[in-house]
């Protein structure tokens, strides 16, 4: 099976320099193809700018989507107009949006059961904080956090396991702990996803570590993402693990 290697770009970028990037990955996969799948989710307004450039070599995500297929609701995204812009994928349920935009697990499911019903993959996120690390409530949390948020779900998904403390902060977690995580939440869960993805602080130098056991498929990007050779060089990591 092909790593997936997906790019979270948050709210970086201008035009400008989406297409510089895109053009950079384009060039790099020309001179020495990758077996990777790789996705971009950059910012919403940058979607129908990079759509012609996105092809096989780079499929599109959403970084966000509203539960409900259409509505008076300002400011969000539909999984409806995502599918119309060729995304593939959207990321559910980032820390960052628990967080600064209060979202809970059953808001996260349902935004996952509306993103499956126009054809979008969903990449769910999960992860603990220190505190709940620290104090041996991770797996609990974890467990609970995955079940809630893929709750109503039927067709295929990804999980990605991003520990919080591990999000842009240059620490990882050891891979033994991450694939001990991915298969307690596997077990635990009614509808396994087909792919687990790990997220945080991952480097070109890190990348393998996470893939080499084989029981995580690929890897979800943010900040080494932003430059395109890094990216690049990520996904051609995982696929000589
Ligand atoms: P990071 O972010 O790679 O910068 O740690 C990952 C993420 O938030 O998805």
């Amino acid at each position: 099976m092909r790593p997936l290697i997906v790019a979270n770009w948050k709210m970086h970028k201008n035009r400008a320099q989406a297409i510089e990037w895109v053009c950079q990955l384009t060039h790099l996969h020309k001179q020495q193809p990758t077996a990777a799948r790789m996705v971009l989710c950059p910012p919403f307004a940058l979607l129908e700018i990079l759509r012609p450039f996105c092809d096989e070599t780079i499929a599109l995500g959403g970084q966000d989507c509203h539960p409900e297929e259409e509505g008076a609701y300002t400011g969000d995204t539909s999984a409806m107009l995502l599918a119309d812009l060729d995304c593939r994928f959207v990321v559910l349920g980032h820390s960052e949006r628990r967080a600064a935009h209060h979202e809970n697990n059953e808001q996260v499911a349902r935004k996952a059961q509306q993103a499956q019903k126009q054809g979008l993959c969903p990449i769910i996120c999960i992860g603990e904080t220190r505190k709940q690390r620290d104090s041996g409530h991770a797996l609990d949390a974890l467990k609970q956090q995955a079940q809630e948020s893929t709750h109503g779900i039927s067709g295929n998904y990804v999980m990605a396991y991003e520990p919080i403390w591990a999000i842009g902060s240059g620490t990882t977690p050891q891979p033994q702990d991450i694939d001990d995580v991915a298969q307690a939440v596997n077990a635990h869960l009614n509808h396994q996803p087909a792919t687990f993805l790990y997220g945080g602080s991952v480097t070109d130098k890190n990348a393998r570590d996470f893939v080499a056991s084989g029981i995580y498929r690929g890897l979800l990007v943010g900040g080494q993402s932003l430059d395109a050779q890094r990216f690049y060089a990520i996904a051609q990591a995982c696929c000589n693990p």
